[in-house]
C-alpha cells in the first residue's frame, strides 16, 4: 500500500493587506519588504473577523474532502498542524472535528511550527502505512495577524507573517506510481528560544500574576521574537541537508525532481536552496509573495496552488521541505 495524497484544498482571508498599508503602521516600506524577503502582500484575518485558526482550517479541509471526492465519513482521523491555536487548550483538531460534524474520530494537534505540515504528512504516512487508518485529513493553518506587534518594534517579525490554511486527504493507495517515498523530520532544541513566543506558558509567569494590578510582563514576551539572521544562516544549510536526506533514503535522483516546494519563509531562503541545488525556476514553487509566511499553512497552501495550477501531475516527483522555530526541520519526497 502506498500512501498518498488524495485532496487538497486551501483557504486564505479576504482582507488583503501590502507592504504599504504596513508602512502606515510602523516604520518599514516597500522596498525593504521586498528586497529582504520578496513579500509584496499577506492576508490578514482583521479584528473584525470571525476567523479563528480552527475556521480557516475548516474552510481548506472543506475543499480538500471535495476535491479528493470522499465523503467526510471516510475521514478517520485528523491530524491539525499550528502555532496559533484558538484555545491555550485543547488544540484545533477537535474544534475542527466538530465543525465538520462527523463521528468521534480522533483528533492529534502537532506544535512544530514552519516544519508543522511536515511533521504532520509524516504521522499521517506511518498511520496509514501501519494499516491503522484510511482517510486522514492534516491540516496546517494559522491566524497570525492575532498576535503581532503592528509598531515598529514589531517590525523584523510582523512584516513576515499572514493568515491561511492549507488542507490534504491523506491515504491509502494501491496505485504504486504514486506515493510518499520518504520522510525526515529533526529538531534542535538548544535553539529554541532564537524563534520564540514566550506567554503563556510555564517557564515565564503565573497566570494568576495576571491577576494582580501591578503585574508587568515585559513586550518581548507576549509577541513573537526571532532572532532573524540567526534562523537564516541555519534555514539555508537544514533545507539542503533535509531535501539531500529525502532524495538519498528513497534512492532517487534529484535530476527527477519535478518541483521543490519549500516553506514559504522567505525569497531569498527559496532562491538561495534553488541555487545551491542547481534547480530551474519551473522546478521551485514560490507564493510567498502573496502571502506572506503562513508558517504550519504555507506547504499545503503552495502544495494545493501548485496543483490546481497543473505544476504538478499525478506520479510527478515533488519535494517538500521546511525548516523553523524549535528549530525543526525536514522534509517529505513523494510521486503526487
Ligand atoms: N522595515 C525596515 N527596516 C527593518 C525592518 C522592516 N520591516 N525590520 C528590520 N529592519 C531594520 C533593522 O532594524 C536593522 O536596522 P539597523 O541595521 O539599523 O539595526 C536592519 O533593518 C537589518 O535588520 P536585520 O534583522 O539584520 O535584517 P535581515 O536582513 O536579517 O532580514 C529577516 C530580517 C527578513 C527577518 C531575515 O532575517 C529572515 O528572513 N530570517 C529568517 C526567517 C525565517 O526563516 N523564519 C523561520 C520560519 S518562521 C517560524 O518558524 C515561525
Amino acid at each position: 500500500m502506498r500512501t498518498v495524497i488524495k485532496g487538497l484544498g486551501h483557504y486564505v482571508p479576504e482582507n488583503v493587506v501590502t507592504n504599504h498599508d504596513l508602512a502606515k503602521l510602523m516604520d518599514t516600506n516597500d522596498e525593504w519588504i521586498r528586497e529582504r524577503t520578496g513579500i509584496v502582500e499577506r492576508r490578514h484575518v482583521g479584528r473584525d473577523g470571525d476567523e479563528p485558526t480552527s475556521v480557516l482550517g475548516f474552510k481548506a479541509a472543506q475543499k480538500a474532502i471535495e476535491n479528493a471526492g470522499i465523503d467526510k465519513n471516510e475521514i478517520d482521523f485528523i491530524i491539525f498542524a499550528t502555532l496559533s491555536p484558538d484555545l491555550y487548550f485543547p488544540g484545533c483538531g477537535v474544534q475542527l472535528q466538530e465543525y465538520l460534524g462527523i463521528d468521534t474520530v480522533g483528533a492529534l494537534d502537532i506544535r512544530n511550527q514552519c516544519s508543522g505540515f511536515i511533521y504532520a504528512l509524516s504521522t499521517a504516512h506511518a498511520y496509514v502505512q501501519s494499516g491503522m487508518y484510511k482517510n486522514i485529513l492534516v491540516v496546517g493553518a494559522e491566524n497570525h495577524s492575532f498576535g503581532l506587534d503592528m509598531t515598529t518594534r514589531g517590525r523584523g517579525v510582523s512584516v513576515i507573517f499572514g493568515d491561511g490554511a492549507g488542507a490534504a486527504i491523506v491515504g491509502a493507495s494501491d496505485d504504486e506510481s504514486r506515493g510518499i517515498l520518504s520522510c525526515n523530520m529533526h529538531s534542535e532544541g538548544k535553539y529554541a528560544e532564537e524563534l520564540t513566543m514566550q506567554f503563556p506558558g510555564t517557564k515565564y509567569g503565573w497566570a494568576d500574576n495576571l491577576l494582580d494590578e501591578d503585574f508587568k510582563i515585559e513586550i518581548e514576551k507576549i509577541y513573537p521574537h526571532m532572532n532573524g539572521n540567526f534562523v537564516f544562516k541555519h534555514a539555508v544549510t537544514r533545507f539542503p541537508e533535509a531535501i539531500q536526506e529525502a532524495f538519498e533514503d528513497a534512492g532517487e535522483s534529484v535530476e527527477n525532481l519535478k518541483m521543490l516546494i519549500p516553506h514559504q519563509a522567505n525569497l531569498r531562503i527559496s532562491q538561495f536552496i534553488q541555487k545551491r541545488m542547481n534547480l530551474s525556476d519551473d522546478q521551485v514553487f514560490n507564493n510567498i509573495q502573496k502571502y506572506g509566511n503562513t508558517t504550519a499553512g504555507s506547504i499545503p497552501i503552495a502544495l494545493s496552488e501548485a496543483a490546481e495550477q497543473g505544476k504538478i501531475q499525478k506520479g510527478d516527483l515533488v519535494c517538500l521541505a521546511a525548516f523553523g522555530s524549535g528549530f525543526t526541520w525536514g522534509s517529505v519526497l513523494l510521486r503526487f
